[in-house]
């Protein structure tokens, strides 16, 4: 399997909640790496260039307003297949649908206060780990 990284955040609903270490031991217990990991509260201007694939979509707004609510962790996170097996960590986008044992299913509010992001793709990870870490 190819060694990869992923984009992940921890968002305000769960950094609120201290949640932090809890989500980053279901990442460890995976043997996914935290390669890099800083805290930000993030400008609007910030969240709305991360979130430019959805700017068309009904939750738009009210999705940069959640992601600016408070701090949040950004961090790179490598292993094995890291972008489909971060993906499985997480579960579903909408908690009600994610599978027994992953982090939205146990930790996240609702679709939007969902705890975490995590890239969707290689091509994306390699776009959002620019993004927050440009000098990776
Ligand atoms: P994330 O994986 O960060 O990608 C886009 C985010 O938009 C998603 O998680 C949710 O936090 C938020 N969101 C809010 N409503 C929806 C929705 N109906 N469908 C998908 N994502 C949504």
């Amino acid at each position: 399997m190819a060694k990869e990284r992923t984009l992940s955040i921890i968002k305000p609903d769960a950094t609120r909640r201290k949640l932090t270490d809890k989500i980053n031991a279901r990442f460890t217990a995976r043997g996914l790496k935290i390669v890099a990991q800083k805290p930000m509260q993030l400008s609007r201007t910030q969240a709305e260039g991360f979130y430019d694939v959805h700017k068309e979509r009904p939750f738009f707004g009210s999705l940069v307003a959640f992601m600016i609510s408070g701090p949040v962790v950004v961090q790179v996170l490598e292993g094995d297949n890291a972008v489909a097996l971060n993906r499985e960590i997480m579960g579903a986008t909408d908690p009600s649908k994610a599978a027994p044992g992953t982090i939205r299913k146990d930790f996240a509010e609702s679709i939007e206060a969902n705890s975490v992001h995590g890239s969707d793709s290689t091509e994306t990870a390699k776009r959002e780990i620019a993004f927050f870490f440009p000098e990776l």
